[in-house]
Formats: C-alpha cells, sequence, structure tokens
C-alpha cells in the first residue's frame, strides 16, 4: 500500500477499507509513516469525515495498537466515565470512590488540562505525594485492592493515540468527531470495560461549542463503542456555567471532599449522582433509577465513598492530612449593578493558565494552589461593589488575569433569557443516541 494514495482517496471524499485503515496505524506506530503524512491524512479526514464503519476500524487499530487490560474472572464489573473537558470538572474525583464503594471497580485513565479546561491529572497532583504514573501491574493491584485508580496513559495504552493526538494538537484536527472518537474510546477500551459512562459538553467551557455537534459526537461514541462490544450511553451537559463554584487544581480536589462529605454544590452533587446512576444501571447492579439513586445516596451519607477516596489516594502514594483545606481568598467586585447574563466560561480556564495553574507549554510546572472561587451564576442579580469570585491563594493576579476575568462575566442591565434556575445538564434519552 502507499500512504501518499490513501491520502489523495481520503481528501477527495473516498471512504478507507478497514485494511487501508489498520494498515495505516500499524505503520504509523512502529514510526513508518512520516508525521507529515499523517498530518495531512488527519486534515483530509478533518475535511472529508469519516462513515461509522471506518471510525470502527480506525478505534479497533487504535486501541490494538496497544495492550488492552484484561481481568481475571471477577464478581465486579469494571466501568468508567469519561468527560469531554469543561471548566471546574471535577466529577471523577467522587465518581470514581462512589462506584468502587457500590462494588464496581473503576480503572481510570485520565489525563491533564487541555487548552482551557483543567485536567484530573493535575487535580490529584495536588494532593502531596499522588502518584499518577502507575506501572499496568501497579495499576491493576490498586484496582484489586481498593476498587478504584485514576492514572494517566502508560505507553501499553493506545500508543498510536497518543502519537496521532501530538500531531492533531499542533496542526489544527482536533475538533474532527471520528478523530475524537477514536482517540477517546482508544484509551477508555483499554480497560477493558463491562459499560462506559459518556458526560459529553457542550457550550463556551466546552470544545463543542454546539450542542448539535455535541450530540453528533454522542451519536458516534455510542454506536462504535457498542459495536466494539462495549456497551456506552451518554448524557449531554450544558458547559455554558462552571460545574461547581471552584476551578482550580487543589481547590476542586477540596470541593470533591465536600461532595464526598455530603455537601457540596447542587449541580456537582446532582451530576456525580446522575453519572453515577447511569453506571450502576448499565452493569445491572440496579434495574430501576430510583433504587440505584439512592443507593449513590446511601455511600455519600454513610462515609463509604469518602472512605474509598482516602483509600485510593492513600494506594496512589497520598497525604491526604497533608493537604491544605482552606485558602486565602481575594475577592474581585463588581463595577456594575446589573443581572450576570452570561459566562464565556473558557476564561475562567485562561485565568487559571495565567496565574499559573495550567500549562501554557507541556513543561510548565504548575501552581496547584492558585484557584477561583466563583460567588455568582448566571441569572444572579449584583450590585455595584458586590464580590463576583475570590481568587484563592494568589497574592498579585497580573493585570492580565483581570483582563481575562472581565470578559469571562457578562452583566447587563436586562435579566437572561434562560434563569439560573433550569438544570445545568440534559440526559440525552438512549434511544436518542442509539
Ligand atoms: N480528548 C481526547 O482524549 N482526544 C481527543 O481527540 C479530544 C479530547
Amino acid at each position: 500500500m502507499n500512504i501518499a494514495e490513501i491520502i489523495a482517496w481520503k481528501r477527495d471524499g473516498g471512504d478507507l477499507s478497514a485494511r487501508q485503515i489498520a494498515w495505516v496505524v500499524d505503520k504509523f506506530a512502529r514510526g513508518e509513516i512520516a508525521d507529515a503524512q499523517m498530518s495531512a491524512l488527519a486534515m483530509a479526514i478533518f475535511f472529508q469525515d469519516m462513515t461509522i464503519e471506518e471510525t470502527i476500524e480506525l478505534t479497533s487499530s487504535m486501541l490494538h495498537s496497544g495492550r488492552p487490560l484484561t481481568w481475571p474472572e471477577s464478581d465486579r464489573p469494571k466501568v468508567d466515565k469519561h468527560s469531554t473537558g469543561g471548566i471546574g470538572d471535577k466529577i471523577s474525583l467522587p465518581l470514581a470512590p462512589i462506584w468502587a464503594a457500590l462494588g464496581i471497580d473503576v480503572p481510570m485513565i485520565s489525563g491533564r488540562g487541555l487548552g482551557p479546561t483543567g485536567g484530573t491529572l493535575d487535580k490529584l497532583e495536588s494532593i502531596p505525594g499522588f502518584q499518577v504514573n502507575l506501572s499496568r501491574e501497579a495499576m491493576v493491584k490498586v484496582v484489586q485492592e481498593v476498587g478504584c485508580v485514576i492514572v494517566s496513559a502508560s505507553a501499553d495504552f493506545a500508543p498510536a493515540d497518543k502519537k496521532l493526538y501530538a500531531l492533531r494538537d499542533v496542526t489544527g484536527t482536533v475538533a474532527s468527531i471520528p478523530l475524537i472518537t477514536a482517540s477517546i474510546l482508544s484509551k477508555k477500551l483499554s480497560e477493558g470495560l463491562d459499560a462506559l459512562v459518556m458526560d459529553i459538553k457542550w457550550g463556551s467551557g466546552a470544545f463543542m461549542k454546539q450542542r448539535a455537534k455535541a450530540l453528533e459526537l454522542a451519536h458516534r461514541i455510542v454506536a462504535v463503542a457498542r459495536h466494539l462490544g462495549t456497551p456506552t450511553r451518554a448524557i449531554l451537559t450544558d458547559m455554558n456555567q462552571p460545574i461547581g463554584r471552584m476551578i482550580g487544581n487543589a481547590c476542586e480536589v477540596q470541593e470533591s471532599l465536600e461532595i464526598l462529605e455530603g455537601g457540596g454544590p447542587a449541580d456537582t452533587r446532582e451530576l456525580t449522582m446522575v453519572l453515577a446512576t447511569h453506571g450502576l444501571l448499565s452493569v445491572g447492579l440496579e434495574s430501576q433509577w430510583g433504587a440505584a439513586w439512592r443507593l449513590v445516596q446511601s455511600v455519600l451519607d454513610n462515609g463509604t465513598a469518602r472512605e474509598k477516596f482516602a483509600a485510593m489516594v492513600q494506594a496512589q502514594g497520598g497525604d491526604l492530612k497533608q493537604f491544605r483545606r482552606t485558602f486565602e481568598r481575594r475577592p474581585w467586585l463588581s463595577e456594575r449593578t446589573g443581572w450576570i447574563q452570561r459566562f464565556d466560561c473558557e476564561k475562567f480556564g485562561y485565568a487559571i493558565i495565567e496565574m499559573g495553574g495550567g500549562r501554557k507549554q507541556a513543561i510548565d510546572q504548575l501552581d496547584y494552589r492558585c484557584g477561583i472561587e466563583l460567588l455568582v451564576e448566571v441569572g444572579s442579580h449584583i450590585e455595584r461593589g458586590q464580590p463576583l469570585l475570590n481568587i484563592l491563594d494568589h497574592p498579585q493576579p497580573s493585570p492580565r488575569v483581570w483582563e481575562i476575568l472581565e470578559q469571562a462575566i457578562c452583566v447587563s442591565e436586562e435579566p437572561p433569557l434562560v434563569s439560573s434556575g433550569d438544570a445545568p445538564w440534559m440526559l440525552v434519552e438512549q434511544n436518542e443516541i442509539e
């Protein structure tokens, strides 16, 4: 086969055969296709899209570029959640131990911050000593002993995705539905799951700005994952408001602990419980929504999910006792009276990056402690001089930080059409995505 011909065929709108896709992924993973050629193919796919069949083949080839996990016979099903990333999205932190407390094993491979959205691994590393780079054997051991683990992808898991993602990141080819589908699923299906729950974000804080695009992604991911043998369901989440009040690293761990201790913001608690309930239903640990919901509630109320979180942190080398749960607060006051019309959510993420809590370059060291505590929501009425947010643990934000925050919060004289009383997330019914 000839890579130049394959690129030209896709460029001109042709469908690639299973053999062609398997060949390309194999050669690329071995370093036998040049980065320039793979980038050109990614761009051709970006413009010409792929059929479901092509996306299935791409996902499967990328998945098998590594060594997916296989698990010994066990009565604990394996489930994971993947979010396409949003501002203040700390849901994995309370969700994994909730499932572990309910008899589900969670071998979660997670990521670092991507653009303005924070990364679960960065958040966990704000706990002194926490190790995200575990060997495959150590990862399996923590799952078997504790019931949940959250780690970075080792070289064993979908190495073709790692190489391809690095190229997409610098060639403007990230936002392609088949490429995103194959990228996410090649990693997640490497975990050897019995079921996957997807949280697909749309809005100003997500990389899919349009709900219709997010829905298309949901359809594709669910169809491909199911075809490859992993029952998968998805919910669409409105990311026009951050999730919870805290945005940053350490402060999001703090908010996750609040959820696990029976408190925390209502939206964060609800989204965590919705995803947890879907997990229980998808592996048949419960068949009714209400009963599953009550089970989730019970492990939050009786502290067993909190204990699982502590056990996971300890098993991964972290020391929760050394984790400082209080933050110095510096309020930012409104200069106007009016209504919070909308947020440009991404800007909160860029403000965190500007303060040092996220990366401008892959090698940047993070300031885990800095953060933002949001004190208002869309629809809030505010008075001049009222605090809109607190800057956490950062004594001297630069003028650029304030400039970005100005752009993040849009205040107007009229109340917004959609009030803050509306649900911040929306369920996609299963039949809508099948
Ligand atoms: N996250 C991934 O892992 N891959 C993508 O392509 C986009 C988001």
